[in-house]
């Protein structure tokens, strides 16, 4: 980031004992119900949390949960985040049931210095995520009013930053704002892989839909050395080889832009070799492991093979940096995570710089319980981290360096 960037610290030493501070959190965890499967991103928000409440600041948290339409819902409440995040800071979180209603005012005017309060969901509201500024200005404007005249923003959802909305982007323009600690080192770490490298660079890519993940392949392939293809968009790139790939997930209207891609770059991407196919998407499918020239009519590949694992392994354990989004099978059901495993061991063995790009590969990383430790970074930002990769702006991001 500039270093015209006013950060946390700077804040700190401004003093903030008794003042309200707005913090943008990227909270959106995946949840079974009212379970948190991984709170990986509830973690992540807490050491500028505990900064802030050290010092003594009166602490209101906004946050998203999932994509609602615009209105309350109560499967996307963050009511179940409010409990875990107390849990983890030790002290209690006021949960506020509405964003800028009368539970948040209440909420907000019974905080006492170094507490913390989260409001409910901010796109509960539809002008949070709305394409016009000045629907997403009023929203802003509200925000702003509720935590005060002397209050300051703290923009810590790194996750979130790609995303031109009311909490990230235009309460910025409203409050003084500061990058939170997990901005600055996400983008710190990001910086390092889209300047100079240390080679071979090697990026592996899952997922499911080549679409999602072609401007991110069409900026990387010029700087990698590799690039690994797993996951669901592995099967347009076999289909594009000329591979019959069953009921596998296909995307016709992909395959001219990925015939490209292997004609252009054919020397850099790397396809499976082997895949293991199911007879339906169920977590107790039938299951076999055939070569990519095998993959029966009536069957759906769901994870990478063995064969492939090793040889993206062996190019892992050449690499210096190793970038990773998206996992290689559907790691969700046991019988299809060993792709995403394999992979996941395979960068924790190398001795590369390694980065793994937020959502469900760092979900995979967790659930399937490998050291985080093993990773040089673990992002929290999945469609954020790809975006800095491909080199877009991150409005977010740009609004701190004054040019929102
Ligand atoms: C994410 O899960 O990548 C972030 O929380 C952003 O969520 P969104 O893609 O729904 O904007």
């Amino acid at each position: 980031m500039e270093q015209t960037v006013k950060n946390l610290d700077d804040l700190l030493s401004e003093g903030v004992r008794g003042r309200r501070v707005l913090v943008r959190a990227d909270l959106n965890v995946p949840l079974d119900g009212e379970r948190i499967t991984d709170d990986g991103r509830v973690r992540a928000s807490l050491p500028t949390l505990r900064k802030l409440t050290e010092a003594g600041a009166r602490v209101v948290v906004t946050a998203h949960l999932g994509r609602p339409k615009g209105t309350p819902d109560p499967q996307f409440s963050l009511a179940p985040v409010a409990r875990r995040l107390s849990e983890l800071l030790g002290a209690e979180v006021a949960f506020a049931t509405d964003l800028v209603g009368e539970s948040a005012k209440s909420v907000v005017a019974g905080l006492s210095d170094g507490a913390v309060a989260l409001l409910e969901n901010v796109r509960f509201d539809a002008r949070e995520t709305s394409k016009d500024e000045q629907e997403r200005g009023a929203l802003a404007d509200e925000l702003a009013a509720l935590v005060g005249p002397d209050a300051a923003f703290v923009s810590d959802g790194f996750g979130v930053v790609h995303r031109k909305q009311a909490s990230v982007y235009d309460v910025a323009k409203r409050l003084p704002a500061y990058a939170g600690g997990l901005v600055l080192s996400e983008v710190e770490v990001l910086r390092t892989l889209t300047g100079d490298p240390k080679r071979p660079y090697a990026v592996v890519l899952g997922g499911s839909k080549v679409s999602d993940k072609l401007g991110v392949i069409q900026a990387l392939l010029p700087k990698v050395d590799k690039l690994l293809i797993g996951g669901g968009m592995a099967y347009t790139f076999l289909a594009a080889q000329g591979h019959d790939v069953g009921k596998s997930l296909l995307q016709e209207d992909q395959l001219d832009n990925t015939r490209q891609l292997l004609a252009e770059h054919g020397d850099k991407l790397v396809l499976p070799v082997d895949v293991v196919v199911a007879d339906r998407f169920a977590a107790d499918a039938q299951k076999r492991t055939v070569g990519v020239d095998e993959i029966p009519a009536d069957w759906m590949g769901l994870d990478i093979g063995p064969r492939s694992v090793e040889l993206f392994s062996g190019i892992l354990a050449e690499a210096r940096t190793v970038f990773w989004n998206g996992p290689a099978g559907v790691f969700e059901f046991e019988a299809f995570a060993d792709g995403t495993r394999g992979i996941a061991q395979a960068i924790v063995d190398s001795d590369a710089f390694s980065v793994v790009g937020g959502g469900d590969s760092a979900a995979a990383v967790r659930t399937l319980g490998l050291p985080e430790a093993g990773f040089s970074h673990i992002s929290t930002g999945g469609g954020a981290s790809l975006e800095f990769l491909e080199g877009k702006q991150l409005p977010g991001v740009a609004v701190l360096e004054g040019e929102g």
